[in-house]
């Protein structure tokens, strides 16, 4: 195999921004894509010159020419193309949420196993340099082990129009889980969580949630859908890790482009994906070149984990139970 023909499953926002960081790796042929909206796919296949598009995702992986299909369909209806997908011989990558229940993220895994196919969450953060350098730090023992872990995710009020489709557990805290997970390198095993619904939506938008951890450590994750839009700040994130001899952490509230003008400020979030004069930079092409290299070389794509990623959605679900019932509970 000299390139990855990939194929993409869901075409929105985010998935675009696959189709971009796909077509911009050298090792890549981008081969089919699909959405069940019909003229968009038929307008980013034209766009980007992708030689096939589909309205049913079926029919695409009928085709034994795809290597890896990723799925960027919403976050509720990644199950049945992955399996599918899985099933006739790909490997997959799989937005986040990889489900938004346990029992369709292990039925996924389980799949993978049967057959032998690569199955890789698509946590973007571990390939963004802030995120992974904290981990690398972590990884080095210079600092001791982690005790505490605070991680904070903030977005626009007007994002949650469309994002309240999801539990904020699932939208947002997943993120959080997996870095959290990966930074203390244990499981978690008990969660004590807070939700509120300012806006009145049937999904708390903002959420707490405190997590102990096997080997002892503490993590406390804060989401919330409450930025005011005027505010024009797309991310206010924060992480610090406390460990037994230092402590490592960073903003993205204060950092990055700032542009001021007479519409007020705008910020810009560029670390993650950036399309400018053709060329694509930022985590999500990290992310997508390595599991193209894994998958030519062969080997493992150890910077990934779907157990993380289904302990995760475990945890996901303790914290909405938590939230339901005003208990601590065990996992
Ligand atoms: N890792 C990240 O940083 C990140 C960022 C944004 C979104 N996401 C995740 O990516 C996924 C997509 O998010 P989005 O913001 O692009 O959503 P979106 O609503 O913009 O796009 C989803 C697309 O999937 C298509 N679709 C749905 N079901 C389909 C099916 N069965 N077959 C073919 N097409 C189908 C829809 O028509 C739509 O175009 C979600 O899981 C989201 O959480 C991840």
């Amino acid at each position: 195999m000299s390139k990855v023909k990939v194929a993409i499953i869901g075409l929105g926002s985010w998935g675009e921004c696959h189709l971009e960081a796909f077509r911009s790796l050298p090792q890549v042929e981008v081969v089919a894509i699909c959405d069940v909206r019909e003229e968009l796919v038929r307008q980013l296949g034209e766009a980007y010159s992708i030689p096939d598009v589909y309205t049913n995702a079926d029919e695409l992986l009928n085709r034994d020419d795809v290597d890896l299909v990723s799925v960027v369909t919403y976050e509720n209806s990644h199950y049945d193309p992955t399996v599918k997908a899985l099933q006739s011989g790909k490997h997959v990558l799989v937005e986040k949420p990889v489900a938004t229940n346990v029992r369709e993220s292990i039925a996924m895994w389980q799949t993978a196993k049967e057959h032998g196919r690569l199955l890789v969450p698509g946590h973007v953060l571990r390939f963004d340099p802030q995120y992974a350098e904290a981990r690398h730090m972590l990884q080095s023992g210079r600092l001791g082990k982690p005790v505490s872990i605070y991680l904070r995710r903030a977005r626009p009020r007007a994002l949650f129009e469309t994002y309240q489709r999801t539990h904020t557990v699932f939208e947002l805290t997943v993120n959080d889980l997996d870095i959290a997970i990966w930074y203390a390198g244990s499981e978690v095993k008990s969660v004590k969580a807070y939700g509120r619904s300012v806006m009145g939506a049937d999904v708390p938008d903002l959420v707490w949630a405190c997590l102990e951890f096997a080997n002892g450590a503490l993590a406390v994750i804060e989401n919330h859908w409450l930025t005011p839009n005027e505010a024009n700040i797309i991310m206010a994130d924060s992480v610090e890790v406390v460990a037994e001899q230092g402590i490592i952490g960073f903003e993205v509230q204060h950092a990055g482009l700032q542009t001021w003008s007479g519409q007020g400020r705008d910020t810009s979030a560029l670390h993650i994906h950036l399309n400018r004069n053709g060329r694509v930079s930022g985590a999500l092409k990290e992310e997508l070149g390595y599991l193209c290299d894994c998958i030519l070389s062969g080997e493992d794509p150890v910077q990934t984990s779907i157990g993380d990623a289904i302990q995760g959605i475990k945890v996901a679900e303790a914290i909405i139970e938590s939230i339901r019932t005003g208990r601590e509970i065990k996992l």
